[in-house]
């Protein structure tokens, strides 16, 4: 029989790549989202891609506990992935309250719902952000977390913490957080892609909405890092091949392969890139070219961060495989379709 995965917040960017994967891959998938930071164009992308048009969705809010119950009573689950979140670093700044209750409340009702049905297999979707300004790179999953700089970054090491901790008390409550680097692209179909409310915070999505017309220009933050070209180095990683890790990861839970409980793994390419860079390789890639001006530092980044990659790689049997050209290649038909 398939086994079902439990995708919450499987509309939004990370979670309609990750539930194409997951189907592709033979699983069954049971969509929950609550639509406040999505509308539906991913879900029906999903679904055209897929060509799975009865694909289950639940309207939901993770934070309603009744509802989570009521949703692994409805369906049998025997993996539950965990996006459904607020993910603006600077938003939570300004409002810490609504991340804090958002962001722990709804992960805790599923930890909650794991435990009393006697167990469960649950992915927890982290970030490299624990991490803080790293000492070390290559950063490892054994590279100290630091204090995190936002209340954004705080609920990804809570939760973590969480899930550690549940997994240690409650019989059959397993667990596996992935530590994304930074996602970027598009499904190849161009069917589902990031699509952020307003001025986007992270830089691909500046980059393809500059070169379309729908901003005037990219800031650069900093051309005067300790990097060899003055910019931030970051560890760009495919959302496509982000989306496989998490099938290998919830395969390693279902098929009894994992050698703890509790296991954690950095999701990225192991190859720093500078914006710069990034930007040059846009540039080339979609033959254009990008109005941007360099800006002062944005406060709160680090100066450079990329994954040592080789225990997913070992562990999950999984490798990041598009190169950052494709990548932004993708991001950019996205865009195109999006105009
Ligand atoms: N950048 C620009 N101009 C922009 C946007 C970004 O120069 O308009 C630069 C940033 O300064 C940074 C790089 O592009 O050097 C990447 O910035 P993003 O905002 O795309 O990504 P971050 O590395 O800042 O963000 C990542 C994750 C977040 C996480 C954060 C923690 O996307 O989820 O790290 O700091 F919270």
């Amino acid at each position: 029989m398939k086994k079902t995965v439990l995708v919450s917040g499987g509309a939004g960017f990370i979670g309609s790549h990750v539930t194409v994967e997951l189907i592709e891959a033979g699983y069954e998938v049971v969509v929950a989202d609550n639509f406040s930071n999505c509308d539906d164009t991913c879900f029906e992308g999903v679904k055209k891609i897929t060509g799975r048009e009865d694909l289950p969705l639940v309207k939901m809010d993770f934070c309603d506990r009744n509802a989570v119950g009521k949703l692994f009573k409805d369906y049998h689950i025997d993996a539950v992935i965990h996006f459904a979140a607020f993910k603006a670093v600077g938003e939570s700044v300004a409002d810490p309250l609504k991340y804090y209750t958002n962001n722990l409340q709804s992960f805790l009702n599923v930890l909650d719902v794991a435990r009393e049905q006697g167990g469960c297999n649950v992915l927890f979707s982290s970030s490299a952000t624990v991490y803080g300004e790293p000492e070390k790179l290559p950063v490892t999953e054994q590279s100290p977390r630091q204090a995190a700089t936002s209340p954004y970054g705080n609920t990804k090491q809570m939760c973590e913490d969480f899930l550690r901790d549940c997994v240690a008390a409650y019989p059959g409550v397993r667990g596996i957080a992935l530590r994304y680097f930074n996602p970027i692209g598009a499904h190849p179909s161009a069917l589902i892609g990031e699509l952020p409310r307003g001025v986007p915070n992270n830089l691909v999505p500046f980059i393809t909405q500059t070169a379309i017309g729908k901003r005037a220009c990219l800031s650069i933050f900093g051309n005067d890092y300790p990097t060899p070209d003055g910019t931030c180095q970051r560890d760009y990683i495919d959302i496509v091949d982000l989306a496989k890790a998490h099938v290998c990861a919830v395969a390693r839970m279902l098929d009894g392969k994992m050698e703890e409980p509790y296991e954690i793994f950095n999701i990225g390419t192991g190859r720093p890139v500078s914006v710069l860079e990034l930007v040059n390789a846009f540039e080339k890639v979609n033959n254009l070219k990008l109005n941007y001006k360099f800006a002062p530092r944005r406060p709160g980044d680090v100066t450079a961060i990329w994954a040592d990659p080789s225990l997913a790689n070992e562990k999950l049997g999984w490798k990041a495989e598009r190169t950052v050209e494709e990548t932004l290649a993708a991001a950019w038909a996205w865009e195109r379709r999006l105009k």
